[in-house]
């Protein structure tokens, strides 16, 4: 199979896919699947070279990349230079983007009309799985708990009394203030008071159109876990649970991806990138407990859109064992693949493609 692997992307979570990708290709490499890569700029424009596979000679700006186009000929899909009208056909195309643009539907939607297979979530999953207040309103419909929350638009900076008189109203302070569009952390606050609110809900929506407002949770422990469909039996499939661990009050972007081992801003080893955010993978828990994680990722990927590998992130409450599902990441960072290689039937990456790659073209 013959798979264009596209990552980048105008989304503040641009160097987090960079990541992603690579790591996903290098294990693709293992498996014999011929990648090629395509790296899309900030303009949204796609650019493929051999060559930009080598992770440490990476830019932004790619350098003797040819810019290419998709289409359909007579062959089938293919990925065409805009100055040559070289053609190279492909099988499918396997996004690993983070955030807008690439994992919200607009790029998914962009290859459905062309009719060329795409791996994971359809355009219209995509979307719904983008937007957190969104994808909230879905899941509690189909039995998932999840917090109560407050969106906030520009418009209702114009009345912030009123915006904090309807957290009051709703469940009072300390809330999480965070973009309803972004991951990896980005832009996310804490209003200790009502008096913090304003600037916070300010400042992420200077990053994104929609600010959600959540309470706080207290001894705030996360899970996550990954799931797939399983075609062949007819059901879904889980990796590992995680528990990220957290000094700090929040998991910040930093502390996320860029640090320990010296990580600096704009440098794309994955090394130093997301995987040295220290996590419990397998964490001791109750058969209830970890049923209950079970149930709820199964209720909200089959109402999502049962396609690809997405991670569903809860959040929970240590000492009263409460937990609610916060969101779901359609293209997880490096696809969860670290989770799917302790799932209780590992899988190992190179598998994980294959699987991506089959359904796509199912
Ligand atoms: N959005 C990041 C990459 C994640 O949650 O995996
Ligand atoms: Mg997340």
């Amino acid at each position: 199979k013959r798979v264009a692997v596209l990552f980048g992307g105008a989304s503040q979570e641009h160097d987090v896919s960079v990541v992603s990708a690579h790591q996903l290709m290098d294990a693709a490499d293992v498996r014999g699947i011929e990648v090629i890569p395509v790296y899309t700029d900030f303009e949204n424009r796609f650019f493929s070279a051999q060559t930009l596979r080598d992770i440490r000679r990476f830019k932004p700006k790619p350098s003797g990349a040819p810019e290419v186009i998709f289409s359909w000929s007579e062959r089938g899909p293919v990925m065409r230079e805009r100055a040559s009208l070289n053609e190279t056909p492909i099988d499918c195309v396997l996004p690993v983007f983070h955030g807008p643009f690439g994992e919200d539907g607009r790029l998914q939607g962009h290859f459905e009309l062309l009719g060329i297979p795409v791996t994971g979530f359809s355009a219209g999953s995509s979307a719904m799985a983008m937007r957190k207040d969104a994808t909230k309103a879905l899941v509690r419909l189909a039995g998932v708990n999840v917090l109560d929350h407050v969106t906030a638009n520009r418009a209702r900076l114009a009345d912030t009394a009123a915006l904090i008189a309807e957290v009051e109203a709703k469940f009072g302070f300390p809330t999480i203030v965070k973009p309803a569009n972004l991951g990896s952390s980005i832009g996310v606050g804490l209003a200790k008071t009502a008096a913090d609110l304003p600037a916070l809900v300010a400042y992420v929506l200077a990053q994104d159109n929609l600010a959600i407002i959540e309470p706080q949770v207290q001894n705030l422990v996360e899970y996550n876990i990954a799931m797939r469909w399983d075609e062949e039996r007819q059901e879904v499939k889980f990796s590992a649970i995680e528990r990220p661990k957290s000094g700090a009050e929040l998991l910040d972007f930093k502390e996320k991806y860029l640090s320990s081992g010296g990580g600096t801003k704009g440098a794309f080893l994955p090394s130093e990138g997301m995987l040295s955010l220290t996590r419990d993978i397998n964490p001791d828990l109750s058969p209830a407990f970890k049923a209950t994680i079970h149930d709820y990722a199964r209720r909200a990927f089959m109402t999502l859109g049962h396609r690809g590998a997405p991670r569903i992130d809860f959040m929970s409450n240590s000492a009263t064992g409460e937990i609610w599902f916060n969101e779901i990441n359609a293209i997880p960072g490096s696809y969860g693949f670290f989770l799917w290689e302790a799932a209780e039937q590992p899988l190992l990456f190179p598998e994980l493609i294959d699987h991506l790659v089959s359904e796509a073209l199912r």
